[in-house]
């Protein structure tokens, strides 16, 4: 039997992340946040002084992109999660990271990717799919919360507007936008905290497994 893949989808800071690596050590697979790929794909843009829309460069730099590139702590900035959502609504940008996703899916033991478009796009045939979410508000203090806990101060009306934002352009782009696939069980996590959105995923992962 092939690996056991978790495909993690959901709206900005709606906890995906939290509990996609929270899944993983859990049982033991490897986890591949993939809004990392698009935060360092916008990074080396910026980097450039090229502009975010410059899909050329864009593809180009997505193409050199390696999983051991990813500590850095400004691609979790806010700058950077909005500068990643103007690259991934590039399609040449998204062809040219499907492979990289589906190898890391593709291992022996199976795999916890996180993002938007892997229960549709990337990983369609994953064996538990999970759509995070929870309301604007909430997602809104939680990121409010992270970014201060990492000494970047910004007001709450400011992050509400960013998250609003960031829901419309990834919603609403021609390809691979966010959307539960069909097949997916819906977690809302606007009235959970961490340990019992941990517990709801464990269980949707046990009963997907059967
Ligand atoms: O944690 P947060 O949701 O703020 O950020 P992220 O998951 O790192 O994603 C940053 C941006 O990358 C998103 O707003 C999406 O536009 C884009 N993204 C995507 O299009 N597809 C993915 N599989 C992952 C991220």
């Amino acid at each position: 039997m092939s690996g056991l893949v978790i495909a993690i989808d959901g709206p900005a800071a709606s906890g995906k992340g939290t509990l996609a690596r929270r899944l993983a050590e859990y049982f033991n697979l490897p986890h591949l946040d993939t809004g990392l790929l698009y935060r360092a794909t916008a990074c080396a843009l910026l980097d450039e002084g090229l502009p975010l829309d410059d899909e050329e460069a864009a593809t180009a730099a997505a193409r050199g992109l390696s999983l051991t590139d990813f500590d850095d702590a400004r691609l979790r900035s806010r700058e950077m999660g909005e500068a990643a959502s103007v690259v991934a609504a590039l399609p040449q940008v998204r062809a040219e990271l499907v492979d990289l996703q589906r190898r890391f899916a593709a291992r022996e033991e199976g795999a916890v990717l996180d993002g938007r478009d892997i229960g549709t796009v990337i990983c369609p045939g994953a064996r538990v799919k999970i759509f995070v979410t929870a309301t604007p508000e909430t997602r809104a203090q939680r990121r409010a919360l992270e970014l201060a806990r990492r000494g970047e101060e910004v007001d709450y009306p400011t992050i509400l507007a960013d998250v609003k934002r960031r829901d419309e352009r990834d919603s609403a782009r021609a390809v691979a936008p966010l959307k539960p696939a069909a097949d997916a069980v819906t977690l809302d996590t606007s009235d959970l905290d961490i340990e019992a959105a941990f517990r709801a995923a464990v269980a949707i992962v046990e009963k997907a497994r059967g």
